[in-house]
């Protein structure tokens, strides 16, 4: 390939899992759907949105005579919680369960959809008498309870925006979050069960609103009981729900009113609120699940595992789902409560599906060991599917052996909180999947992968990802900064929004993702993803996890360094010795080459991870370079650096 392509393509995946003929026949997405995209594109998004129930018709499918503004379905008229709730009872479908919610404690709840459609009315009801009105923010800071759901409902009900704040996350970021969407009401509980304890919530909240003076009251759910600091702004969601008419009237809002913020990490410190719309994003998200995740309302049972506090949560557990009547499981806790069996457990007992998850949680099961799945019944599952950030070979192949025991297609479906649903994935009813890869743009989708010159490269080769049409689940912008949604996404290629994704097509046609442009690595002129050396890695049958940065060098630009766990079964002598490293950084280089043998690897104990679960590898180079560690604030567990540098000790190869 030539020096200046954008990232070198180093690895080639032979490997292709075609649908089954039973999977491809009973499939919603039929091969055609491609070429009727393709014929007519927006003709493509009407369809899609027809599935929908409007008000009243749109009368221009897309707007983007301001663009990079965007607006879909132009004069169309719906309202979003109707279509995720009340039109499945008027249907007949009231007694269908809509959530099965399990506690991590093991209370359990089944809540049908016409329980549901009353709660999001009371709720509604409620938000109304405390003053919130269409198109004023409400923060909701919950834990995984229904609770959340409902409030989210609640607020696209009465069109007041919500900005879901990860329940995770501190006092200062909820603060910050609030602030910056001057919000009015803050939906809250007491507490949280997280590893077997009640975490309160409560006190961070009461800190964060101490200093936001645009919050009026803070509604708050009983979850886990016990004392609670009150304050006179401070209502409790079962005093004031409770005794709502469960009758509520929902509004028609405009296409385009805005359904959510969400905020997301930046290139710069401050976090960016990514804005949402709602009768294009309801079309995309609600497609999209059923088109990749193929659901039959019928008879799936969906489980999506992320929080309601990532887009993720938005757009597949509480959207797109539920506007498609799923039966749904809901869970609260971590996976390794009480037992590291619990999601195999959940699956068991609720019979689930469609299972959709993130690679870092497929790492740590391949790392606890094959034992905790295979000790439970999985054979209801039909479909996977993973989301968040690349997925490793290894860790595919071992999804489809040991969970999906052979038979489940999987879905790798790239897309981000700006794109607002699934852009890049496969069909599982048409798609031969690769293992690792995410295949191609969903119908209707425009992707191009370019080089530094905004040049589209081809097969075989590697560069920016970039998407070269508007969608209709599209971010609106960033709330308040209409000139920051401009400068990030559309100033390199104007023509193009730029996802700050690297990704290559392989000589067969299939994309594949390669981590962040600002994970990709200069070594001696040659451009190399962070994750083909990881994958390279994880590849090697000692090997659960592995983490790749690029470390300053003063002959090669930059030198590879990786931080790698080994799985349970790999005895400590072994693990602290250098015949470890030896063995893998030969690995690496018949993996993939030369170029990529790291320099050093440290075998360690734990990887620094954000709350969702991405691997901080920024924290990784300072280790990589001995520097002092930066802002650790967002780490998930910040005792993993200090293990980290224990662990270095034993682990550094000064080959
Ligand atoms: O780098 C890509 C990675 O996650 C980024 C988006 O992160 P976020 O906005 O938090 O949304 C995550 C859930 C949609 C992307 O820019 N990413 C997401 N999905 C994939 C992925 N990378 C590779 N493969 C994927 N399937």
């Amino acid at each position: 390939m030539a020096d200046d392509a954008a990232l070198s393509n180093l690895s080639y995946e032979e490997r292709v899992f075609p649908p089954t003929p039973e999977f491809a026949r009973q499939a919603n997405a039929q091969p055609s759907i491609y070429a009727q995209a393709d014929a007519d594109r927006l003709a493509f998004w009407e369809e899609q949105a027809r599935h929908l129930t409007w008000a009243e018709p749109w009368s221009q499918v897309l707007d983007w005579s301001q663009a990079p503004f965007a607006k879909w379905f132009v004069g169309g008229r719906l309202n979003v919680a109707y279509n995720c709730v009340d039109r499945h009872v008027e249907d007949g479908f009231g007694d269908q369960v809509a959530l099965q919610f399990e506690g991590e404690q093991g209370d359990r709840r089944d809540v049908t959809y016409r329980e549901l459609q009353d709660e999001v009315c009371q709720a509604a009801n409620a938000l109304t008498e405390l003053g919130v009105a269409a198109g004023d923010r409400v923060a909701i800071y919950l834990p995984m309870i229904p609770e959340a759901i409902v409030a989210m409902l609640a607020c696209a009900r009465i069109g007041a925006p919500h900005s879901v704040v990860f329940a995770g996350f501190s006092a200062e970021a909820l603060r910050s979050r609030i602030d910056d969407a001057t919000a009015k009401l803050v939906i809250t509980a007491d507490g949280q069960n997280r590893r077997g304890s009640a975490m309160p919530l409560k006190p961070a909240v009461d800190e964060a609103v101490a200093d936001c003076p645009s919050v009026e009251n803070v509604l708050v759910v009983r979850r886990t009981g016990g004392d609670v600091e009150w304050t006179d702004k401070d209502v409790w969601w079962h005093d004031i729900v409770g005794r709502q008419s469960t009758q509520h009237t929902p509004e028609a809002f405009d296409s385009e009113h805005p359904l959510f913020i969400l905020y997301t990490s930046g290139t710069t410190g401050k976090p960016k609120g990514i804005l949402h719309t709602s009768g294009g994003y309801l079309t995309q998200v609600s497609s999209t699940h059923r088109n990749v995740h193929d659901l039959k309302p019928d008879t799936d049972v969906f489980w999506c595992t992320a929080d309601i506090g990532w887009v993720t949560g938005h757009s597949y557990i509480v959207y797109g789902p539920l506007a498609n009547r799923a039966t749904q499981v809901v869970y609260e806790g971590t996976p390794d409560t009480p037992g590291k069996d619990r999601w195999w457990d959940i699956i068991e007992r609720h019979r689930v599906t469609i299972l959709y998850t993130a690679p870092t949680a497929i790492r740590t099961f391949m790392k606890w060991g094959d034992e905790y799945p295979q000790g439970k019944d999985l054979s209801s599952l039909r479909l996977l599917g993973s989301v968040g950030e690349p997925i490793n070979p290894e860790a595919w192949m071992w999804y489809r052996d040991v969970i999906g025991g052979n038979r489940c297609p999987i879905v790798d479906t790239w897309w981000q909180t700006e794109t607002g649903g699934m852009m890049i994935a496969p069909l599982p009813g048409v798609t031969g999947c690769k293992p690792g890869s995410a295949m191609g743009p969903l119908p209707g989708v425009g992707a191009a992968i370019v080089d530094d010159h905004g040049t589209p490269v081809g097969h075989g080769s590697g560069g920016y990802l970039v998407l070269t049409e508007p969608w209709p689940a599209m971010l609106r912008g960033i709330w308040g900064d209409p000139q920051r949604y401009i400068d990030t996404y559309w100033s390199r290629w104007p023509q193009y929004y730029f996802a700050g994704d690297g990704a290559k097509w392989d000589t067969d046609g299939a994309i594949w993702l390669l981590g962040r442009v600002d994970d990709v690595m200069n070594i001696a002129g040659h451009r190399i993803s962070t994750t083909e050396v990881e994958s390279a890695l994880v590849s090697h049958p000692k090997v659960a996890e592995a983490a790749v940065v690029g470390a300053n060098d003063d002959t090669t630009g930059q030198g590879i360094v990786a931080f790698v766990i080994l799985r349970g079964g790999v005895p400590a002598e072994e693990a602290e010795g250098d015949a470890i490293v030896t063995e893998l950084r030969n690995h690496v280089a018949h993996e993939i080459g030369p170029i990529a043998k790291p320099r050093q690897i440290m075998v360690v104990p734990e990887l620094p991870k954000t709350r969702s679960g991405k691997i901080m590898r920024r924290l990784l180079r300072d280790v990589a370079e001995n520097r002092a560690l930066g802002d650790a604030t967002t780490l998930a567990d910040p005792a993993v650096m200090s293990l980290i540098a224990e662990g270095l000790k034993s682990g550094a190869d000064d080959d």
